[in-house]
């Protein structure tokens, strides 16, 4: 049965979007619920894992029996993974994290007129009023985990899972991603389908394995991706 066999393992899961700010009152967001995450929690936490929960934005109830960090940026969720990663045998990169982040912070509100930062296009340009954001990349979160866990010889086997929300080209991106962010499984949605992806309690998936194999998964509420997802995950643990 599936309860207990995740008994004494170490699992994060990253879940919800990572808000970058602009200034003090704003921010760059993204439409991420939450709801896969906390779900994948769940699930972990009901087959007997210790769950780290790595939660950027989500407006949802912290889950029962699950320990919970809260982080806003892609930064601070970077610094909680690697510093979390270093006893766990899972980690699931659920959230949203944003690929880029406004080059600088501005220490006070940005004004209509005469702002602090960005780049406030004058009229000559003849876009009155308007704001320039300059944005730069963030880390790879998964990346750098690839970096650190191939490097170091003495880390234990971490099964790692991505996911994968795109609108164009879905299988081609995703195999692309499970390479190049050297994954054990990557779980891919298709973000254009209503009943798929952000906000919604269903998803439409599709399960990339490491050794290309692929699976489409039918419509299912998020619980059931969830179950789905650690069925898969189960099998990899303790093959070092
Ligand atoms: O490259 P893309 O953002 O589509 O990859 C999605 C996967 O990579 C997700 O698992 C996401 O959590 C993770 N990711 C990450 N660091 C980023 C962006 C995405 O780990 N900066």
């Amino acid at each position: 049965g599936r309860h207990g066999d995740l008994a004494g393992k170490h699992v994060v899961i990253t879940a919800g979007g990572t808000q970058e700010p602009i200034d003090p009152v704003r921010y760059v967001g993204n439409r991420s619920s939450g709801k896969m995450g906390y779900s994948l929690a769940r699930e972990a936490r009901d087959r007997g894992a210790h769950v780290i929960l790595i939660t950027g934005s989500a407006t949802l109830p912290p889950p029962y029996g699950v320990e919970l960090h809260r982080v806003e940026t892609a930064i601070q969720m970077r610094d909680a993974v690697l510093r979390f990663i270093t006893a766990a045998d899972v980690l699931i990169m659920s959230a949203a994290v944003a690929d880029f982040r406004p080059a600088q912070v501005a220490a006070q509100k940005i004004k209509k007129t005469g702002g602090q930062s960005g780049t406030q296009e004058k009229s000559e340009h003849g876009n009155d009023g308007g704001l320039t954001l300059h944005m730069v990349r963030n880390p790879d979160i998964l990346q750098e985990v690839a970096e650190v866990v191939d490097k170091a010889s003495q880390h234990q086997r971490l099964v790692r899972v991505g996911f994968a929300a795109e609108t164009e080209n879905l299988i081609a991106y995703a195999q692309q991603k499970l390479v190049q962010k050297h994954l054990d499984l990557l779980v891919a949605n298709d973000v254009s389908r209503s009943d798929s992806g952000f906000g919604s309690d269903t998803n439409k998936v599709f399960i990339f394995h490491a050794n290309g194999s692929m699976e489409d998964l039918p419509v299912m509420p998020k619980t059931d991706v969830a179950a789905a997802i650690f069925q898969r995950i189960v099998p990899l643990l303790g093959t070092t």
